[in-house]
């Protein structure tokens, strides 16, 4: 819930230490804004100055992450949408120009693991295949589709696609979930080649404490080097830095944030 320090380890309204410069004034699509990494990156990129656009499957759970955000002094509005649909890509970022007139940042973070049956590549079936993919790898491509046409006309905007160390450690009956952040890894780099007039970056998260780790009772947090979870205003504190000015030079990126997992042999 917005105002819980639980997931994100510090309370909605308590200013960050220190802010991204060149963030403050520009306007955002973040997907997934009813919960875990991408409510913390709507409240953040509020926190920073940025009008918000917080979208997501779940229309309750964004909405009231609007109203938090717009209860502490910031400007956002909520779209109910499901990123798997093109014309609701379209609707929303129409919502995002009427309200703000621009569009410079991007926040593909809606995502899903496949909780409904097995996983593995034997068993796995193939509406749960779909399902999966069309959420984390279809639904990325078409945020990018719809938005960086706007971006380019603008000649600036940022990308900021959220992939998994899924995508390149094995993991045990992942199977959609990790082909589906391979390909947005993929997908991140063919687009920064693409646009090189749009920054179009990756997070690679570890284990984050939110929502969609699930009841399970599996210590993740013995692959990272620091012995926790990642919380969601860490990932969050992430994609405001990729969208900022400070990091104007960097593009085509994949950054592991997974406290220290990829350099465990
Ligand atoms: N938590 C982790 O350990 C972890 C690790 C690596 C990557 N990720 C990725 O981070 C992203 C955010 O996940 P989270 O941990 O915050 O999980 P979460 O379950 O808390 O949030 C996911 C959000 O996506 C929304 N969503 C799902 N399907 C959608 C759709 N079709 N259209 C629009 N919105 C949809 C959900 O309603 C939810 O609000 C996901 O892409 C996830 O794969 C998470």
């Amino acid at each position: 819930m917005p105002g819980s320090p639980t997931s994100r380890g510090r309370a909605f309204g308590q200013k960050v230490g220190f802010t991204m410069r060149g963030l403050s004034g520009g306007a955002a699509i973040v997907t997934g804004a009813a919960s875990g990494i991408g409510q913390a990156t709507a409240i953040r990129l509020s926190e920073e100055g940025v009008r918000v656009v917080c979208a997501d499957v779940n229309g309750t759970g964004a909405e009231q992450t609007t109203k938090s955000i717009q209860g502490a002094g910031g400007t956002a509005i909520a779209v109910e949408m499901d990123v798997t649909k093109s014309a609701l890509w379209k609707k929303t970022l129409d919502e995002a120009l009427g309200a703000y007139g621009q569009v410079d940042y991007l926040c593909n973070i809606a995502g899903i693991v496949n909780t409904l049956g097995p996983d593995n590549v034997i068993e796995l079936d193939e509406e749960h295949w779909h399902w999966v993919i069309d959420t984390d790898l279809t639904g990325t491509w078409l945020g990018m589709k719809t938005v960086l046409p706007h971006m380019l006309e603008r000649g600036r905007g940022s990308v900021v696609n959220i992939s998994s160390m899924a995508a390149v450690r094995g993991l045990l009956d992942l199977t959609a979930y990790s082909a589906a952040k391979g390909g947005v890894i993929s997908l991140t780099k063919q687009a920064a080649m693409q646009y090189p007039t749009v920054r179009i970056n990756a997070i690679a998260p570890g284990t984050i404490d939110t929502p969609i780790l699930g009841d399970v009772d599996v210590d993740f947090s013995v692959n990272h080097i620091i012995p926790r979870l990642g919380t969601a205003g860490e990932v969050a504190g992430m994609v405001a830095y990729l969208h900022s000015e400070d990091a104007a030079f960097l593009t085509g990126l994949v950054i592991p944030m997974d406290g220290g997992w990829s350099a465990k042999t």
